[in-house]
């Protein structure tokens, strides 16, 4: 049960909370765009500030690319150490004709924000900060340590945190891990997530004819560099939706009866799951349900494609260059390495006469999987019961956070993945938004979660 100090003073504190979160949306921080840089940097300010002003003890930690915001409260004797982690930065708002308001001013219509960002990651990652803030405002103590590391390249694969991990071991040294950048497995009905997918990132170009050539003149005569491109990724998938490139599947492990039974349980509907996406079908690998190609099978897909003539009307070339981009989603126990390798080789060896392929890796992550038995998975059951009205369901998802595996093993400690957003809130489209009423019960949540660990021993 939550101290009912806190309990009221959070819904005292409701307008603030939302009206911090309109703030920190209006930031533009895509950290894919360089032209962005200087927007990413004052999302990072604009937290920091927000912790300190708080009472927090915060430390701007400068990186090779964006800075690291890491902020702590006291040491609590003999009970765990919690570290939020969540990230500053967003995707790219395009297509920003699609958007009924505009992604980077915040809008409130039906109980949602609208926004680039309001799920992914700053409504959520908020959250944790919110309740610490209030627990704080009442004067009492936290009953334990809570410390947090934003960062602002999580959208861009996280390396310069990564190469900075040995040395901050210290700085975050800790028990728990605790992250919401997820979602609950249905409206109304919460999840802890025990398992991510990972990801490996590439750019595929084929280059034919040294520029763009007259298709009537040379049409006929030269291999086209967007049919070339065509057929190379059409050669990766078969019409079962098996990855052909050679090994891709050597280090998957095959889900255990138990897990596929788990994964069967959850209410789950494939005919309204394709009417939600408007799709008139699903498609995926032979042999899985949706559930499991989702959450624990390796992909392969193009997140875009750029080649030849995109402006208003006709062109008749045959473009010099075409270009996709491509990334693998990958499952624990598959090394970015050894798929960026076989992917390469495959593209290299079914490349035609005519055309140069290049393959260049962009960036990857591996994926995870954490204990189910822990006393923090208790701890967090308990507070998101509490919370929400009702008991959380267990899953896995297939997004990627790439730096958790690495948290994992550099820092020994579990991670709690503790997802407040819904699966349409648009993460990464157009209308990305996150429900006011999640943002408050995720707050909430946060404060249980806080005074269940805090009644844990240490270790
Ligand atoms: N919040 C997501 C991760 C996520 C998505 C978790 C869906 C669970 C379900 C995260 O911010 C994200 O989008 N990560 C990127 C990482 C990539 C760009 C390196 C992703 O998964 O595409
Ligand atoms: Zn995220």
């Amino acid at each position: 049960m939550l101290d009912p100090a806190i309990d009221s003073l959070l819904t005292q504190r409701q307008q603030q909370d939302v009206d911090d979160l309109i703030q920190w949306l209006r930031i533009p921080s895509v950290s894919s765009d360089p032209t962005a840089q200087p927007h990413v940097e004052a999302a990072g300010r604009w937290v920091a500030d927000r912790l300190r002003s708080g009472g927090l003890h915060v430390q701007w930690i400068e990186t090779a690319g964006n800075p690291l915001v890491f902020a702590q409260t006291p040491p609590v004797p003999g009970v765990p150490v919690a570290l939020v982690y969540g990230h500053y930065d967003v995707q790219p708002a395009e297509p920003l004709e699609l958007w009924e308001t505009a992604a980077f001013e915040p809008d409130i219509r039906n109980g949602n924000i609208y926004a680039r960002g309001a799920t992914d990651d700053k409504g959520q990652v908020l959250t944790h900060i919110q309740s610490v803030l209030a627990w704080l405002q009442t004067g009492r103590p936290l009953p334990l340590q809570v410390k947090f590391l934003i960062e602002g390249e999580e959208e861009v694969g996280s390396a310069n945190l990564e190469r900075m991990l040995p040395e901050l071991a210290d700085t975050l040294a800790c028990d728990v891990v605790v992250i919401s950048d997820s979602s609950q497995f249905a409206p109304n009905q919460p999840a802890i997530t025990y398992g991510l997918r990972g990801i490996a990132t590439f750019e595929l170009t084929v280059s034919g004819p040294r520029q763009d050539l007259h298709s009537g003149s040379f049409g006929g005569a030269v291999l086209n560099p967007g049919i070339a491109l065509c057929k190379l990724i059409a050669a990766a998938v078969d019409d079962q939706g098996r990855i052909q490139f050679p090994g891709f599947y050597d280090d998957v492990q095959p889900l255990t009866d138990q897990e596929r039974q788990q994964f069967a349980d959850l209410p789950h509907d494939d005919v309204a799951f394709a009417t939600s996406l408007g799709v008139r079908a699903l498609f995926g690998e032979t042999g899985f349900t949706t559930l499991e190609r989702k959450w624990a099978r390796p992909t392969f897909d193009v997140n875009g494609l750029t080649c030849g003539h995109q402006g208003a009307g006709v062109k008749t070339i045959i473009p010099a260059v075409a270009t996709a981009k491509l990334s693998c989603r990958l499952v624990p126990q598959q090394d970015p390495d050894k798929i960026a390798a076989a992917l390469e080789d495959f593209f290299q060896q079914h490349g035609p006469a005519g055309v140069q392929v290049t393959v260049k890796p962009d960036h990857a992550a591996p994926g995870m999987v954490s204990g189910i038995d822990s006393p923090y998975m208790a701890a967090a059951k308990a507070a998101l019961a509490e919370a929400f009205g009702c008991q959380p369901v267990l899953i896995r998802e297939g997004g990627s956070i790439p730096i958790v595996q690495k948290f994992q093993a550099a820092l020994k400690a579990d991670c709690l993945l503790l997802g407040w957003g819904l699966n349409d809130d648009n993460a990464h489209s157009p209308n990305e938004k996150f429900a006011l009423a999640d943002y408050h019960r995720g707050i909430r949540a946060s404060a249980v979660l806080w005074s269940e660990l805090g009644k844990l021993q240490h270790g």
